[in-house]
């Protein structure tokens, strides 16, 4: 250790050759700071990539770590995503040794959670439609128990935000609805509604984007993904909640059917919409999501997950969320389930002095500051999705920033994160 001037280090790995047989072997020797949670998921990541190419790795758990957010950093380090020959390079099998099983489990199936989330948000957008979305919605709920219900075609009627994104695209918007039931006595049990912005590929529509803005716009339905992962894994994380969760998909195209700058749609629940800028879709799908939720579900918390918008990601950057609240209790909840987890939330005022730029002279609401100022972006969202939520305790999760890393970086691998998963899980299982 002295030799290779090791400090311990969460993140530090050091590779020693050892006699093998007649072979040499190798030890790799990795440090994990203080053994808190974040530190052993750095570390566990960090042996995870140093392992790269192997077929196992055998991990040495220290006596006094709890596993699982070694066993979590390692599996999501390890994650890849390819298409056609497999080329990943990640590390085949890893054996935890000394590690609590329970605690092994717990890793495993929060890691998984964030794949499959990964996996949605990586599918390119020639495979996923709104039909493929709403299908892979399907498939879970079959695997993990859930009730589901998949709105198309005229039964979309009263949801006219999806419909008007969805009205240039070829493949036309779903809207799904997963429901998880605790087991047992359900008296004093809570109900939280999770909606996610589904847009399956977003090019601006008639307000399009230009080209560099649109190339990771597959990433646009990264919010749906949080919401059917954090659903698939709520039974394996026994959560005492009952959990809705609704997912708006839609693809946001071009053609001569689109939407154009100044139609005037009608929202679920009657509320009429100027739209001035169809490159703002992610709130008028949640809107209908919010609206539906608050007219049908009578939820006791009702929380948004999307890639809203890029003055999220102006603001807070790749590492932090923004997070918005209309309830002390549960943004602080919120918040200290985002630390703890890894999923870092940083809270952002709903500023009613800017609300009346809202107003729209002939609908309800226009989608856009109507002085078109483009300043305060992120707020201007998420005080026109406040309108939609009736007044409950309500909060909107804008990830446009952290779902997606342009790096391979820790746990993080390049691509969608999953960034919401591991918070969502903790606050709604502990
Ligand atoms: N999907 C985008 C937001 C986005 C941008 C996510 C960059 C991830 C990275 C969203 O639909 C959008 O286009 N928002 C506009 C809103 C504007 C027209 C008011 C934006 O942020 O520019
Ligand atoms: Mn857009
Ligand atoms: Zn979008």
């Amino acid at each position: 250790m002295a030799h290779y001037e090791a400090k311990g280090e969460p993140g530090e790995v050091i590779e020693v050759p050892v006699a093998r047989g007649d072979g040499v072997g190798r030890v790799l020797l990795y440090g994990t700071g203080d053994c808190t949670a974040p530190a052993l998921r750095k570390a566990g990541a960090a042996v995870a990539r140093k392992a790269k190419g192997g077929t196992s790795l055998s991990v040495v758990v220290p006596p006094q770590a709890d596993a699982a957010p070694l066993v979590q950093g390692a599996l999501l380090a390890s994650y890849t995503f390819t298409i056609g020959k497999n080329r990943s390079k990640a590390v085949k099998e890893i054996v935890f040794i000394g590690a609590d099983d329970e605690a092994v489990r717990r890793g495993e199936v929060l890691a998984r959670a964030t794949a499959l989330a990964r996996d949605l948000v990586n599918t390119p957008s020639d495979i996923k439609s709104p039909e493929w979305l709403a299908d892979q919605a399907k498939i879970v709920a079959v695997e993990h128990g859930l009730a589901v219900r998949v709105w198309e075609g005229p039964e979309l009627d009263e949801f006219g935000g999806v419909r008007a994104v969805g009205q240039g695209s070829a493949h036309p918007p779903r809207f799904v609805q997963l429901e998880y039931t605790p087991a047992g006595d359900l008296d004093g049990v809570r109900h939280v509604v999770l909606a996610g912005k589904g847009i399956t590929f977003d090019t601006g529509g008639l307000s399009l984007k230009p080209s560099e803005g649109m190339k990771t716009m597959k990433t646009d339905m990264a919010g749906a993904a949080v919401v059917i992962a954090v659903m698939s894994a709520l039974a394996a994380c026994q959560a005492r909640v009952r959990v809705t969760g609704l997912i708006a998909c839609a693809e946001n195209a071009i053609s001569g059917s689109a939407q154009r700058p100044s139609d005037v749609i009608t929202q679920y629940g009657g509320r009429t919409v100027e739209v001035l800028n169809t490159d703002a879709e992610g709130r008028l799908v949640l809107a209908d999501a919010l609206a539906y939720a608050d007219a049908r579900l009578d939820p006791d918390v009702m929380i948004d997950i999307a890639t809203l918008t890029g003055a999220a990601k102006v603001a807070l950057g790749v590492s932090y969320a923004a997070l918005y609240s209309t309830d002390e209790s549960l943004a602080g909840e919120l918040l200290a389930a985002g630390e703890s987890s890894g999923d870092r939330f940083w809270r952002m005022p709903l500023i009613d002095d800017y609300r009346p730029d809202l107003d729209s002279d002939i609908a309800d609401l226009s989608n856009v500051d109507r002085k078109l100022s483009g300043s305060a972006g992120s707020v201007m969202a998420a005080l026109f999705l406040r309108e939609f939520a009736g007044g409950r305790p309500w909060a909107h999760l804008d990830i446009a920033g952290p779902a997606r890393s342009a790096t391979e970086d820790g746990e993080l691998t390049k691509g969608g994160t999953g960034f919401g998963v591991r918070m969502l899980l903790r606050y709604l299982a502990g």
